[in-house]
């Protein structure tokens, strides 16, 4: 199979510096381009970015000259089939559309288009089926690209878990509260002074976002729309200063008695169609389970699967919610941004939309 050639917008950021990690060596995609603010077009990609990864940055990658996060100039100089858009979401807003109308494919990141009806919003192991709003976009809005969803980092790591759960005993309620990364507030996002010794109990959107995003996930594809779930989440976000890795306290209630050995089998045992197709970034395990009292912890558990699993700890009875509390940790950056993105990319190739 040729490789599909793709592009990265915003690829000087956190969430653009984990595309380009994920794309140099990926087996189906060729990273022919990356764009970013006319601050950085024209400037040499190592120049441009502040590289904080610890691995090191390609040397082909370095050498690629940033260009304007615009289609004509990424046509001029690149052959792009489909672009991974790392962009802030104002930006998005207004960029995401002219790639999809100029006959792009566009995997986004950005939260600007993930709520619109007729845009998916997907997990593969979630939701793959709610690719077919790619149809009803392309029809109702005449482009002959699209525009591909995922969802914001606190969401998807949740969601993967409730997915198992709500598909063996029922969720009706869930109560979360977020432990979340600096690195998720991107590159210039949080001053050193305000989070060193601190918490801070306040991430602009981040509520509203867990509580939305997660009953258009689990929703069903009812014809040319999503029928959203029915259940009730209740979201408290804050920031720690922890580089990445966010950790979740998970409090739900559930349909059908649920204890909590047989939940860790069921979420143990959770797989997806990324699994069974054995796409490239797909972990082997989406959930992993730890018996240990003190884990998940983000510093030892957000590398699992290479970033792409989620890891689960304490799974307990919860006496107010009648069901079940656990902790949850996953890596932001990676299934929480840039990896669920790449992953969304290979369901679209499997699928044939590539
Ligand atoms: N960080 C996370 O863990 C995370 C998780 C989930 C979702 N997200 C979402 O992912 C997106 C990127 O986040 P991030 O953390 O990577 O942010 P970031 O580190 O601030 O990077 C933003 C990127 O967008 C570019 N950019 C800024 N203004 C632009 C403009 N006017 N035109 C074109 N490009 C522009 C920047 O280029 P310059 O370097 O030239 O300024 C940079 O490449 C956001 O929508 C964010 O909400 C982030």
């Amino acid at each position: 199979m040729p490789k599909v050639r793709v592009g990265v917008l915003g690829a000087t950021g956190i969430v653009g510096q984990r595309f380009v990690s994920l794309l140099v060596d990926h087996p189906w995609f060729e990273l022919e381009a990356l764009t970013a603010s006319p601050r950085s077009a024209g400037k040499p990609y190592a120049e441009a970015s502040k590289w904080y990864l610890s691995e090191p940055l390609p040397e082909d990658v370095a050498e690629l000259t940033v260009l304007e996060t615009d289609p004509r100039e990424v046509e001029r100089e690149a052959d792009v089939d489909l672009v991974f858009s790392a962009l802030p979401s104002d930006v998005a807003r207004e960029v995401e559309p002219k790639f999809a109308e100029a006959g792009f494919a566009v995997a986004s990141n950005a939260s600007a288009y993930r709520m619109e009806e007729d845009v998916p919003l997907v997990i593969p192991e979630v939701n793959p089926d709610h690719l077919g709003l790619i149809d009803v976009q392309r029809d109702e809005r005449g482009w002959d690209g699209f525009i591909v969803t995922n969802p914001n980092c606190s969401t998807i790591q949740m969601v993967l878990t409730l997915k198992p759960l709500m598909d063996e005993f029922g969720v009706e309620e869930v109560i979360v509260s977020t432990m979340q990364a600096v690195s998720g507030a991107g590159y210039a996002g949080v001053p050193s002074m305000a989070i060193l010794d601190n918490i801070i109990p306040y991430i602009e959107g981040e509520e509203e976002k867990m509580e939305t995003e997660t009953l258009k996930i689990l929703g069903e594809l009812d014809g040319d729309r999503i029928e959203p779930a029915d259940l009730t989440v209740s979201a408290s976000c804050h920031r720690v200063p922890v580089l990445d890795g966010h950790t979740e306290a998970i409090f739900v209630s559930t349909t059908e008695e649920a204890d909590p050995e047989e939940a860790a089998e069921v979420l143990a045992g959770f797989r997806g169609i990324p699994q069974e197709r054995g796409l490239p970034t797909a972990p082997e395990r989406p959930v992993i389970v730890r018996e240990e009292e003190d884990r998940p912890q983000p510093r030892f558990d957000r590398e699992a699967g290479d970033g792409m699993s989620v890891v689960v700890g304490r799974i307990r009875r919860d006496p107010v919610l009648d069901g079940l509390k656990y902790v949850c940790v996953g890596h932001n950056a990676v299934r929480g941004a840039a990896g669920a993105s790449v992953l969304n990319a290979e369901l679209l190739v499997s699928e044939g939309y590539l």
